[in-house]
């Protein structure tokens, strides 16, 4: 998402701080939570919006300044940040991808005066909402960091290389989680407490 379709740099562990900044829309996903920390990593100014609830834990894993997605003025609030620091919206990631989210994106982006300006959105594009022609935008499909040609390279460096020694170090956190006991048969336990909503938490049932 970040490093393909964004073209952001690769990260590094203590990467030079670049003038952009990267929206991640949707922080309080278990998307949203990895895509700040790999962004904090390849040395951006990393923003996310995400539930008020969220905003302390993210702030921890490096998401600079933080937007609540229900504020009425979050397009204006998050645009006019960045632009008093200089460092104007250039890449978002939509990690949640609906007409609305996409909307507001797109909003953010035709009110930044960033020279480039991309989204990366992880579902297909809604129907029912124009994708307008300024912006780069593409979907992120995640399984091709295992197969497609270039792609293989990253996927390699940043899962078997990178990541255990992140992890190690604690430059990465894993996700929150919580563990639904009592194996496959929990399956559909698992899904209702999904479907009944959970924030910033993978849920977890071992087989
Ligand atoms: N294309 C791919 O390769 C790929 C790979 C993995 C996942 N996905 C997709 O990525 C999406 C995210 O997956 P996930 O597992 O990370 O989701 P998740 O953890 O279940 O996301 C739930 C969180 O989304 C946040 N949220 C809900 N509506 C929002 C809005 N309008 N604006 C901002 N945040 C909002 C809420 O945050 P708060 O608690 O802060 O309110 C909620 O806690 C899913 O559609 C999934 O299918 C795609």
């Amino acid at each position: 998402m970040l490093f393909h379709i964004l073209g952001l740099p690769k990260p590094e562990v203590q990467a030079p701080p670049l003038n952009a900044t990267v929206l991640i829309w949707g922080g309080g996903s278990i998307v949203g939570n990895l895509a700040i920390q790999f962004a904090k990593l390849a040395g951006l100014n990393v923003y996310a919006t995400a539930g008020k609830n969220n905003h302390e834990y993210l702030r921890s894993l490096g998401a600079k300044l933080l937007f609540d997605y229900r504020s009425d003025s979050v397009v204006e609030d998050a645009v006019a940040a960045a632009e008093h620091e200089g460092k104007p919206i250039a890449y978002v990631a939509d990690t949640i991808t609906s007409s609305a989210t996409l909307s507001s994106v797109q909003d953010i982006l035709s009110k930044s005066t960033a020279t480039v300006k991309k989204i990366a959105h992880t579902a297909p594009w809604p129907e029912d909402l124009e994708k307008l022609e300024e912006f780069y935008a593409d979907m992120v499909h995640g399984e091709e960091v295992w197969y497609k040609p270039d792609m293989i390279e990253l996927g390699s460096k940043v899962f078997n290389e990178d990541l255990p020694k992140w992890l190690e170090t604690g430059a990465i956190v894993p996700p929150p989680y919580q563990v639904v006991d009592g194996g496959v048969g929990k399956i559909q336990a698992g899904l209702k407490v999904l479907q009944a909503g959970v924030s910033n938490q993978k849920v977890l049932v071992k087989v």
